[in-house]
């Protein structure tokens, strides 16, 4: 990570008060970041340096507004500010920029989105045990039935498509089954990954109608549609069947158990004896990472009882719908991966 960026959050030698101060004033930094890519700054300085009066002219912003913006920006690491007010990206700027290796700029417009920056503003109703203000939940359906909010996870998903997918596919033997489902797949972009890296095999998407025509609408130009199919369901009430491996990623830790166990029933009931089940989650651990706590607590207040979950916790939920658990594969980035069986 960028040093001055590290500085922000844990200043080495600075006495406990002013380590507090700045960790609440480092609140300012991610809102300032907000700004930026609403405004579609690092899209500006996708090619190159340019003036902080350049780029206000181009986006129509308030110069003096916009410079204040990446002086803050400047200080957390994320861009450099030179003489003349000439302004680039650093490397961790450039992760943001549509040009980075992997992209992030959907990932980062999400989570500090007001879908998921609102909930958590009222994180205080989730201590005294009440709900979730905008749930996922289960009376309103995904989101509510919200396009919009769906659209910018979906965006979203793909970009932590970009971030996962290879590091599952090399920690799994996916080209030994020869359909794989994946239900809740989002766009598609997991699964795409899969049917690229292994041309033997076929694969069924499963989801909600709105998200299945963008799915369709994303795999088209992969010249994947005749081995892809995209089924228009809900996971809850019809799993399709015929699936060798059956793909659960990032789906349960947005239910309450109760809503989990639910779709691993449907799931189940459709398993052959030698199929299989994979769940790629991230795990609670004993040493909560930086990772884990955030998308715990971003869950807490935009799910519906979703949550991160122990092993264990995923084992007892899985023995609750007949289902066992195999073995927990490690991928790089986080995840984990559950193999299940039929009990
Ligand atoms: C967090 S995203 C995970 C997407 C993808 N599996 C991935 O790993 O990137 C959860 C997905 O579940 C889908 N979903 C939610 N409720 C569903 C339902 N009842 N039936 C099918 N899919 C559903 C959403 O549309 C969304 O794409």
């Amino acid at each position: 990570m960028d040093e001055a960026l590290r500085d922000v959050r844990i200043p080495p030698g600075v006495p406990d008060h002013l380590v507090m101060i700045r960790f609440i004033g480092s609140l300012v930094f991610p809102l300032a970041l907000r700004s930026a890519l609403e405004a579609g700054v690092f899209r500006a300085l996708a090619d190159g340096p340019s003036s902080v009066g350049a780029i206000a002219k181009g986006l129509a912003l308030d110069e003096a507004a916009l410079g204040r913006v990446l002086r803050a920006l400047a200080v957390a690491g994320i861009v450099t500010v030179e003489e003349g007010d000439v302004v680039g990206l650093t490397p961790l700027g450039m992760t943001l920029s549509p040009h980075a290796q992997v992209p992030l700029a959907a990932v980062a417009s999400y989570l500090l989105s007001d879908v998921t920056l609102k909930p958590l503003m009222e994180l205080a109703t989730s201590l005294r045990g009440g709900s979730a203000s905008q749930p996922n939940g289960a009376t309103g359906g995904w989101y509510g039935g919200d396009l919009k909010r769906s659209q910018a996870m979906d965006h979203a998903m793909g970009d932590y498509g970009v971030l996962s997918p290879v590091a599952v596919a090399e920690a799994y033997p996916f080209g030994n089954f020869p359909c794989i489902v994946d239900i809740g797949g989002g766009l598609g972009h997991f699964l795409a990954g899969l049917l690229k890296a292994f041309p033997a095999i076929r694969g069924v998407l499963l989801e909600l109608p709105q998200t299945a025509g963008r799915a369709r609408e994303h795999l088209k130009p992969m010249g994947l549609a005749e081995r892809c199919r995209v089924v228009e369901g809900d996971m809850f009430e019809k799993i399709p069947s015929g699936g060798n491996l059956y793909v659960l990623s990032k789906v349960l830790n947005n239910w309450d158990d109760h809503r989990a166990v639910m779709v691993l029933r449907q799931v189940a009931a459709v398993m052959q004896p030698d199929a299989r089940l994979l769940l790629v989650e991230m795990l609670k651990s004993n040493t909560p990472s930086y990772e884990e706590v955030v998308r715990d607590l971003v869950l807490l207040t935009s799910s519906n009882g979703g949550r991160v979950r122990t092993a264990g916790q995923f084992e007892a939920l899985l023995n609750s719908a007949g289902l066992t658990l195999n073995r927990i594969v490690e991928a790089r980035g986080g995840y984990s991966l559950l193999e299940c069986c039929k009990a």
